[in-house]
């Protein structure tokens, strides 16, 4: 079976052309396509052994031998006859005969909306496009203006249901995501969040929201006829609220950068108020938010960092946080001098529907298509908040957390130019595989040890699918590092050890993205134990279970046509957030770490992952010259 994101890519080239020449034809069949989406297999329930012996092979690298027999007999035990273990595999069979997805709505749940921790940083990517070079205001205006008419260029699909149905190999993959971005905000709870799809709702809406010195404005997007407003319109309106809006006001926004109770909380307060709530439906239910920034506050002198930290967190109170609405799904953001992406609500979707909507963008912009100007509705209209002094004291809370998290996270952004995919296909391996174990190594090399290590797969072969995790460290992993960092090994067995190691990785990735991982059926167990009232397994608490679920390694593939790459914090206190964007000839890096950890600096791990990465294919290269001699 071939496991490829670069469906994205293919699907990608063909977008904007096919899709402006559309015709009926064309545009009917893609509909019967989206029919057909009704059709997909649903997840798999695996064999609990199998998942089990999987799992155990997975904590192997990270602990004792001593540990790994408490945990083989633990599993042992949990695998048994008279063990909790079977009656929890038929809980959850039966919930899998009686849903279409039996991960879906606890997934969304566990991994979004009950956790507490701030969105920012914690959970919200976010996504850098190519560097611009603004000079003027216009310059930036007419930017935004075009990421704005290519985005409802790119909602026409999503309307008519013509987006181009996606393919991992034979198998046709879920388009759900697509249809949930547009439109959809999170709303704050005091103990769980939910999530509101205003695009597919019976009145959905026709404004977007543009923020500029912490001021929001909505503005209808469409004229009386229903046309898109182009783009010298809505230049014209970005203007009036720039001009509307030149002294800063109280930074509303920053309130969703909170912990999310403490959020929900201030949110009931917030809503009290007749014009707040107002002002705040028209966000929540807006198409998407643009933010107009100022230049990049406290550069650190790479441009691609400065704009990756923009489009995380703001660079806090002292810079745009409070220009934000961090509950948004989609967020633009647009600086003065040219760093532009976005940054995105991870509950609906994950990166690659995203990144697929910036390369439609991209592609709208080169392509210059002048449209018809709509017929103009009112002027922008300014979204008003009465702030009380309870909500005054929550600002202020809301900083004072929001900068502690600003000044812990650093990032490190990088394009690696030594080369891409196409070096690494050309000896037979997988780009993915390779790339993660790279990974690996470069941690190894830092800290001598191996790291728990979390890389999305895409289980869109199912109806619902979102992801399951490989666990991208192995004993092969683990053999490879320690081989390619001892000078005394030969070159051939470094090579050997290498395609073991990405062999092995590929394998995962394969179980994976059918369904047949680890993580997300021992997350299954462990609820299906909760929502039936019995206690939490042994198994779950075990040194074994804690520390190969202890991501140190936090890592994804998103690919993206254009030079772009996405980016977000570590998983854990003590570990790496590493995104990255393989090309032909280079690989996009968006690398992140904690202050706090006195352990881990993306700057240091970016170093080791360049070496790592140049001496991967210095073996290659030595063993293919030697073969041929
Ligand atoms: N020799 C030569 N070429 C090979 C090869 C080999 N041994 N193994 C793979 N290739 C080719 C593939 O055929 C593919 O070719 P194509 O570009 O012509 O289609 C290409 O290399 C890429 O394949 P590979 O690198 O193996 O994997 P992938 O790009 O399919 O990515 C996953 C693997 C797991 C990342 C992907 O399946 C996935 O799930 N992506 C989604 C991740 C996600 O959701 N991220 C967002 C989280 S927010």
């Amino acid at each position: 079976m071939s496991v490829s994101a670069s469906y994205v890519l293919r699907q990608g080239l063909q977008w904007g052309r096919i899709i402006r020449s559309s015709n009926i034809a064309m545009v009917a069949s893609r509909r019967l396509h989206h029919e057909g989406q009704k059709a997909l297999p649903s997840l798999p329930v695996p064999e609990l052994d199998l998942t089990l012996s999987k799992y155990l092979k997975t904590v192997k690298p990270l602990v004792t031998d001593d540990e790994f027999r408490l945990t083989s007999e633990i599993v042992k035990k949990f695998a048994s006859q008279d063990g909790i273990g079977a009656k929890l595999q038929s809980l959850l069979e039966a919930r899998a005969k009686n849903t279409e997805n039996w991960l879906a709505d606890w997934w969304i749940n566990a991994a979004y909306l009950d956790c507490r921790g701030p969105v920012v940083v914690w959970s919200s990517p976010g996504l850098v496009f190519p560097l611009q070079e603004f000079k003027t205001l216009d310059d930036q205006l007419t930017f935004a203006a075009k990421v704005i008419a290519g985005t409802l260029d790119y909602k026409i699909m999503v309307d008519n249901k013509t987006v181009p149905v996606e393919r991992m190999g034979k198998d046709v993959l879920d388009m759900s995501q697509y249809f949930k971005i547009l439109g959809t905000c999170r709303i704050p709870g005091v103990t769980r969040d939910s999530i509101q799809f205003y695009g597919q709702s019976a009145n959905p809406p026709k404004h977007i929201v543009v923020a500029h010195n912490n001021h929001f404005f909505k503005i209808d997007v469409y004229g009386k006829d229903g046309r898109p407003l182009n783009v010298r319109q809505l230049v014209h309106q970005l203007r009036n609220v720039v001009e509307r809006s030149t002294h800063p006001t109280h930074p509303i926004g920053i309130l969703t950068t909170q912990n999310r109770n403490v959020w929900g909380k201030a949110y009931k307060e917030l809503r009290k108020d007749k014009t707040n709530r107002a002002s705040i439906e028209e966000i929540q239910r807006c198409i998407f938010l643009v933010a107009l920034d100022g230049p990049v506050v406290n550069p650190t002198g790479n441009e691609m960092t400065d704009a990756a930290l923009t489009c995380v967190h703001g660079n806090g109170p002292q810079g745009y946080a409070g220009n934000r609405w961090y509950d948004k799904t989609i967020q633009f953001v647009v600086g003065k001098k040219g760093a532009v992406g976005l940054t995105y609500e991870h509950t609906p979707a994950e990166g690659p529907p995203i990144a697929n909507l910036m390369d439609h963008i991209m592609d709208y912009m080169m392509a210059g298509k002048e449209q018809q100007q709509a017929e103009e509705l009112s002027r922008p209209h300014r979204l008003m908040f009465n702030i009380s002094a309870d909500i005054k004291q929550d600002i202020e809370d809301a900083k004072v957390a929001l900068e502690s998290l600003v000044e812990d996270l650093e990032m490190t952004c990088f394009k690696f130019s030594g080369f891409g995919k196409k070096f690494i296909k050309s000896h037979q391996l997988s780009p993915d595989s390779f790339l993660q174990m790279a990974i690996q190594l470069a941690f190894y090399r830092i800290h001598k040890e191996p790291g728990a290590h979390y890389e999305s797969a895409s289980t869109r072969k199912f109806i619902h699918g979102r992801t399951e995790t490989i666990r991208s460290c192995s004993v092969e992993s683990v053999t490879f590092a320690k081989a390619m960092l001892n000078e005394d090994m030969p070159n051939a067995e470094k090579v050997k050890c290498l395609r073991e190691a990405v062999e092995a990785h590929k394998n995962y990735a394969i179980n994976a993205v059918n369904g047949m991982g680890v993580d997300r059926h021992l997350l299954g167990l462990k609820l299906a134990a909760i929502e039936a009232g019995m206690d939490v397994p042994t198994l779950f608490m075990d040194v074994g279970y804690l520390r190969s679920s202890h991501m140190r390694l936090s890592t994804s593939q998103v690919p993206a046509r254009c030079e772009a790459f996405m980016c977000f914090g570590p998983l854990v206190p003590d570990g790496y957030g590493c995104c990255y964007n393989p090309r032909e000839n280079e690989v996009y890096f968006g690398t992140s770490a904690f202050n706090s950890s006195p352990e881990t600096y993306s700057g240091t791990f970016r170093e080791a992952l360049e070496q790592s990465l140049m001496e991967m294919h210095d073996v290659l290269v030595e063993d293919s010259l030697k073969a041929k001699l």
